[in-house]
């Protein structure tokens, strides 16, 4: 068995984080230049390069490349000086936010990743909400300083007003576009020049210091440029938010950084300060209040994402997990809790993009993937000697609603199967109508792409062509009435009711006008837009009634 002071030192040194913004904001090379400082590649370019042929081998890709979008969920890991970093990649579309919520349920923080000439898009205000349940630190990168981009005050006018989280600039730009010369380090007091647009290879900013002696900068700085940029910092010092470590934990302030990781500038100075601030993995509490040490010797750790067919070669699932505490080692015995189960731990897979290789040992914090033989769900824990559920990943209420004909009825099998798969993979969900036991099974998404993936997975992986029947919902509410309450609600009002793969009971109803005169009409029962609510409200009266006793 591992010491513990040993684990501690590998607990301390982690870094689970994961990167947002909206598409093209420079998300690709950002983390190809954190690779490329980590030493985990040599050339930037091979993460995902469009023009590439590598990743286009797999029909999973095969999806991606012709929506142009990101629709799985990588990690990847490399080390940075003292730090072991686990980087995970969320999909940028906001048809696939419960996937990044999901995603972000296995972050300790979050990169959100900004375009300096745009701001504050439409899916970084999405993605920054999803990020904001979670309560995580958040820092951000205002992008491509290299090109023309918006004022600085500007800048943190937007996130601030918009996204309604404080403002901390760590850095503050010197120009930019054709201007730009880099930027002020704000504690460090001194200046990285910004001087080639060295894309491939890594190079270390020139730094002058700001106070003292300035001829060195001023020989290669225009003194009205610098003054212009000084001048602005020194007036958020004054009168801008000072640093509270707790606000920033919580995710309420954000420090802000200012670069260009095309041209790897403030890259390097960014990772660092990031790595140094960033949380190592912390004690996490379950809903009965059990706290969960990252250092104890009980390993525990839960299933956050579960993706089938990363490679063709392998026809097989694999499913993410967290590790929260102790040591993942192969053969050991845990519990699964939702089968209440012993298994044994097999050969984890740990990622590098998507090269597997194997790994012996993972620590809390860490990001692993082991193949599922079709045990797995979203959501399941592994216990060592105890059995409980960490629980925080919900399912969302789906927004579309369809059924699914296929056209040979001895594919019918087939169809279940891969249905199921793809619902325990969370690429949809799945909804039995109450009373109606024979009928066909309601498929609820959040976004629109969601039926898409599901129908271009059931053809290639199953080998089932289907028809997709749009049903006419638009809102779902989990719900814990009681059985005379759901008789009271079919009589006076237009709602279907329906049960989750749990068992747990939704109405669905076909537009808001619907949903208000049901609430109007039957105030007294409970609606909720996350089965986590549900559950939470479920955990809440049980402790009510506890303590009552
Ligand atoms: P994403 O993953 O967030 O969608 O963005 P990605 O990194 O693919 O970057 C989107 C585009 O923005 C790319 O150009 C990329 O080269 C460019 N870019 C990223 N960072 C910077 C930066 O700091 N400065 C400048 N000027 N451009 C940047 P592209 O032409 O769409 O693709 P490519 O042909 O260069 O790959």
């Amino acid at each position: 068995m591992m010491l513990r002071d040993q684990r501690q030192d590998e607990v301390t040194r982690r870094r689970t984080f994961a990167i947002i913004s909206h598409p093209d904001a420079g998300k690709t090379t950002l983390t190809e230049k954190f690779l490329l400082i980590g030493g985990a590649i040599r050339l930037a370019g091979s993460v995902k390069s469009r023009k590439s042929k590598k990743f286009a081998t797999s029909d999973w890709m095969e999806l991606e490349k012709q929506r142009g979008i990101s629709v799985s969920t990588s990690v990847m890991n490399f080390d940075y000086e003292r730090f072991a970093c686990n980087l995970l990649d969320t999909p940028g579309h906001q048809d696939f936010s419960e996937d990044t919520y999901r995603t972000l349920s296995a972050a300790d923080c979050a990169i959100m990743l900004l375009d300096g000439a745009k701001g504050v898009e439409p899916q970084t205000i999405k993605l920054f909400e999803v990020c904001k349940l979670r309560r995580i630190p958040i820092f951000t990168f205002i992008n491509k300083m290299d090109r023309f981009a918006r004022d600085t005050f500007d800048l943190l006018d937007e996130i601030e007003k918009v996204l309604g989280i404080r403002t901390f600039p760590m850095t503050w730009p010197i120009g930019s576009g054709e201007d730009f010369r880099g930027v002020i380090h704000r504690h460090k007091r001194e200046v990285h020049f910004f001087e080639g647009r060295n894309i491939t290879t890594e190079t270390r900013a020139r730094v002058f210091p700001i106070d003292g002696d300035r001829s060195e900068l001023h020989q290669v700085i225009d003194p009205a440029a610098f003054e212009a940029a000084l001048e602005g910092m020194d007036m958020v010092t004054l009168a801008g938010n000072e640093f509270d470590q707790t606000a920033f934990s919580q995710g309420e302030l954000t420090p802000v950084f200012f670069g260009s990781a095309m041209t790897n500038f403030g890259v390097r100075a960014f990772l660092e300060e990031f790595l140094e601030m960033a949380p190592s993995p912390g004690v996490k509490t379950i809903a009965d209040g059990t706290k969960v040490d990252p250092l104890s010797d009980n390993f525990s750790g839960f299933i956050f994402k579960i993706q089938a067919n990363m490679d063709p070669k392998h026809r097989d699932r694999i499913a993410f997990m967290r590790v929260v505490s102790g040591t993942y080692e192969t053969g050991k015995l845990v519990n699964h809790s939702r089968l209440n189960r012993e298994i044994k731990l097999t050969q984890p897979l740990q990622f590098f993009a998507r090269e597997r290789t194997g790994t012996d040992q993972a620590f809390s914090g860490d990001i692993i993937g082991i193949y599922d033989s079709g045990i797995f769900a979203i959501g399941d824990s592994l216990v060592e000697n105890a059995r409980y559920r960490f629980d925080g990943i919900p399912s969302f209420a789906p927004e579309n609603f369809a059924s699914l004909t296929t056209n040979n009825s001895l594919k019918r099998k087939q169809l279940m199967k891969g249905l199921e798969q793809l619902c325990q993979e969370g690429t949809v969900q799945l909804f039995n109508e109450e009373n109606r036991a024979a009928s066909d099974p309601i498929l609820g998404a959040v976004g629109e792409l969601q039926f898409d993936v599901m129908l271009f997975r059931l053809q290639n992986e199953y080998n089932v062509d289907c028809t997709l029947n749009r049903l006419p919902y638009q809102i779902a509410r989990w719900t814990d009435a009681t059985d005379e309450q759901i008789a009271e609600s079919r009589a006076r009002t237009d709602s279907t009711l329906v049960r989750d793969i749990f068992g747990n009971r939704l109405f669905l109803f076909k537009n808001q006008f619907h949903l208000n005169y049901f609430v109007s009409e039957l105030p007294k029962i409970n609606l909720y837009s996350s089965d986590a609510q549900l559950l939470g409200a479920r955990h809440e009266a049980t402790v009510a009634s506890e303590d009552a006793e």
